[in-house]
């Protein structure tokens, strides 16, 4: 007699998405059900390899019957759902938060698509006035010293550099949360870093704020991996944009497996005049999904060496 294996049948929910009906995989978010459709959602602190933590807001859509936006990052589908991705509301919210982001965080170096939704939301962040200046002690938790009247306050602070690795700018820091987590239980468990401070105060930082060399990292560069402003950068890449030398346009940047032991994470490595600039992983690989060990992210010194 043959047997039939049953068959894995994934159910499925029925919902509408800007007037368009659409299917989707039950359990899915609403995120994935719009990339599925082929409409853009903003993120900021979502990234597929990690556990969405809901802090950047950039991503709320407007659910019919709802009363708040919600994130479309990590609310699930329903059937029967209408979602509006593109109305006043979801495009004020989403303006006010790149508009607050850009007048206090230094923007300069994160993805490309941030300053393309910052031009399409039409967000506006020199209405806010200048930078004010750095603020020379840290306020006390709770406590945000009034900016001069017309300017921004920002979080403007000096580049932490007390390794050979990597830097860490957090005048660049949007908070996303996403260092922690890949440093967290989302990928590395050393659990290196965390957020400090309420309000206006808060910030990343090492346990007690330590150097990172007196900390429990690692050097796996995982928190650079998933950072998507430029505040965690290699020391070769922080160096090359300080002397205006960083040009992409230069680049080659080959996929290869790690030649360090057998698991077979998969690198690419960003070249630029004959010389290895950073190190990044496919998030993509079943492997790796972008992470690497400190030997994997940085150990390339000897290519050079040898060459
Ligand atoms: S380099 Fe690795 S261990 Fe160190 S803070 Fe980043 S994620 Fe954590
Ligand atoms: S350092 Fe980067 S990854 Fe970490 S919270 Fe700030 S912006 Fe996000
Ligand atoms: S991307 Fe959804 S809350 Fe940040």
């Amino acid at each position: 007699m043959t047997t039939i294996a049953p068959v894995a049948f994934r159910r499925t929910v029925e919902l509408t998405i800007d007037g368009r009906a659409v299917t989707a995989r039950e359990g899915a978010t609403v995120l994935e059900a719009c990339r599925a459709a082929g409409v853009e959602i903003p993120t900021l602190c979502y990234l597929e390899t990690l556990t969405p933590v809901n802090v950047c807001r950039v991503c709320v859509v407007e659910v019919e019957g709802g009363r708040a936006l919600v994130p479309a990052c990590s609310r699930p589908v329903a059937a029967g759902m209408v979602v509006r991705t593109d109305s006043d509301r979801v495009r004020t919210s989403r303006r006010m938060v790149l508009e607050l982001l850009a007048s206090s965080v230094d923007l300069s170096t994160a993805a490309g698509d941030v300053h393309r939704w910052i031009g399409e939301y039409g967000a506006r962040p020199e209405r806010h006035g200048p930078s004010a200046p750095a603020a020379p002690t840290r306020p006390h938790a709770g406590h945000h010293a009034e900016p001069e009247v017309g300017s921004a306050a920002t979080v403007v602070q000096p580049v932490k550099r007390d390794n050979n690795l990597y830097v860490r700018d957090y005048a660049k820091c949007i908070l996303c949360y996403k260092c922690v987590e890949a440093c967290g239980e989302d990928a590395q468990n050393t659990f290196a870093i965390a957020v400090a401070g309420r309000g206006f105060d808060a910030h990343i930082s090492t346990e007690l704020d330590v150097a990172l060399p007196e900390s429990a990292c690692v050097y796996c560069g995982n928190c650079i991996g998933v950072c998507p402003t430029g505040a965690l950068m290699f020391v070769t890449e922080h160096d090359l944009r300080a002397t205006g030398d960083w040009d992409e346009d230069r680049q080659a940047v080959t996929r290869t497996v790690c030649p360090y032991c057998g698991v077979g994470c998969n690198l690419e490595v960003h070249v630029q005049d004959d010389r290895i600039v950073k190190v990044t992983s496919p998030l993509d690989h079943d492997v790796t999904s972008g992470n690497l060990c400190v030997k994997g992210r940085f150990g390339f010194a000897y290519v050079e060496a040898s060459g």
